[in-house]
């Protein structure tokens, strides 16, 4: 708190933090062709190489990084098969193989579902009780060193210390943080992303913008460098990503977005700030259910829960809409401004190939109840979610229904 000269306490000033993010980023051209000489660098002798469906076999990707580590005369052993929102199920299955084999490090080769999967194992195989525990609240302090070779830019777990896993006992999408999650090295090669299909590339830039989006509304004042490091970072994606997605190999356009992935989520905008992810929180609940891509359900949620919550602060909304979308500031009714941005956000997300209602998802409204209430009390909730405005039940359905 402090005395301004409006002779007015002012609480909500930017807060204490510590910011710690050491990943050791690799950016450019072929750079996962010396995934060997990283993994050796940051202690890994035998090797988990995790991986998703088959498009880093096919894109010749996974032959060579095992190359690679075989020039350098590292061991290792293959887990593929992971999901796009991905499951429990083979996470205990990874454990189990790291405990057998003595794996001492985790390569992540794919996107963020690998990623999280790859977290998820390291902190399981070197933990006594069920990794879940994890996922309920309890902070991940010890797991295997992590790598990640990145292939589409989205999550930004390549720079996070979190993860995301959906059990599939009661089919519960939750996550997890802690430092240990933080990768010892992400490898970002935007070639690799090239082989993508636009409507992925679209989701990935999506969940970005959204990442960014839950670190702006805030109820923290006189937090101008992230707020600008945060429009940045907004306008950035929103020039790049027509060029992605008319041409995924525009590799300077992708390298533009594949930076901003990571600067979006690895906390670097978000400190001192209170955030808010409950549009994250309510998305969860869509692909936990229906399985759609994160970033498809975002391009859905967020816009509602913009409109529902705009009242709490009309001039952070319309500061956006002004600075990031170009609209007219309209001072006799800044609500006027605001809707304009919540609209402009609307539309460049369907110009890119975004669903925006329930129906594009393939979601039913006679599970909106149901998804409110595992969103606000499911697995260890405690009824309210979100930080710059707390949600309730009846709140969290009116977003679903709008
Ligand atoms: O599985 P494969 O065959 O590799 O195919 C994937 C998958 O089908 C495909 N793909 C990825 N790179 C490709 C490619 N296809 C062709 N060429 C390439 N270069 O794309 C599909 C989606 O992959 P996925 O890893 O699921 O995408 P994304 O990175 O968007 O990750 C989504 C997951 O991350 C979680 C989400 O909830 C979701 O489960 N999140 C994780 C966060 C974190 N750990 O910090 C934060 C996020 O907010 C998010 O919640
Ligand atoms: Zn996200």
């Amino acid at each position: 708190m402090f005395w301004d000269i409006t002779h007015q306490w002012k609480e909500n000033l930017m807060e204490n933090f510590v910011f710690y993010s050491p990943t050791y980023f690799v950016f450019g051209k072929e750079e996962e062709t010396r995934a060997g000489h990283y993994v050796k660098r940051f202690g890994g002798k035998k090797v988990l190489i995790h991986y998703g469906g088959g498009s880093v076999i096919r894109s010749g990707l996974l032959d060579r990084v095992k190359l690679s580590l075989k020039a350098e005369g590292i061991d290792f052993v293959e887990l593929g098969g992971v999901k796009p929102n991905p499951r429990s199920g083979l996470v205990y299955e990874g454990i189990e193989l790291c405990r057998k084999e003595n794996v001492d490090f985790v390569l992540a080769v794919g996107g963020g579902s690998t990623i999280d999967s790859s977290k998820a194992i390291a902190a399981g195989a070197v933990y006594d009780g069920d990794f879940w525990d994890f996922y309920q609240g309890k902070s991940v302090t010890k797991a295997l060193p992590i790598g990640t070779i990145l292939t589409i830019s989205a999550a930004g777990s390549e720079g996070s210390p979190d993860s995301v896993i959906t059990n599939e006992d009661g089919m519960y999408k939750r996550g997890a943080t802690g430092e240990a999650f933080r990768p010892a090295f992400s490898i970002l090669n935007p070639a690799l992303t090239q082989t993508l299909p636009p409507f992925q590339i679209a989701c990935g830039i999506t969940d970005i913008m959204a990442h960014l989006f839950e670190r702006y509304f805030t109820t923290t004042i006189e937090v101008e460098v992230t707020d600008r490091m945060i429009e940045g970072l907004l306008l950035t994606v929103i020039k790049e990503a027509p060029r992605v997605t008319e041409d995924s190999n525009n590799y300077q356009a992708q390298a533009n977005i594949m930076w901003a992935g990571m600067m979006a989520h690895n906390n670097s905008c978000g400190v001192g700030r209170v955030q808010d992810w409950a549009s994250h929180d309510i998305e969860h609940e869509l692909s936990a259910i229906y399985d759609c891509a994160h970033g498809a359900g975002l391009a859905v949620v967020f816009p509602a829960w913009m409109q529902y919550n705009m009242k709490h602060d009309i001039n952070r909304f319309a500061q956006l809409a002004v600075r990031v979308w170009g609209c007219e500031m309209d001072f006799m009714n800044p609500e006027n401004t605001a809707k304009a941005g919540i609209a402009a956000l609307r539309s460049f997300w369907t110009s890119i190939g975004m669903p925006s209602d329930f129906a594009g998802l393939g979601a039913k409204e006679e599970d909106i109840e149901k998804m409110a209430h595992t969103a606000c009390y499911g697995d260890g909730r405690t009824g309210t979610i979100g930080g710059f405005v707390k949600l309730e039940e009846k709140d969290v359905a009116a977003i679903y229904r709008l």
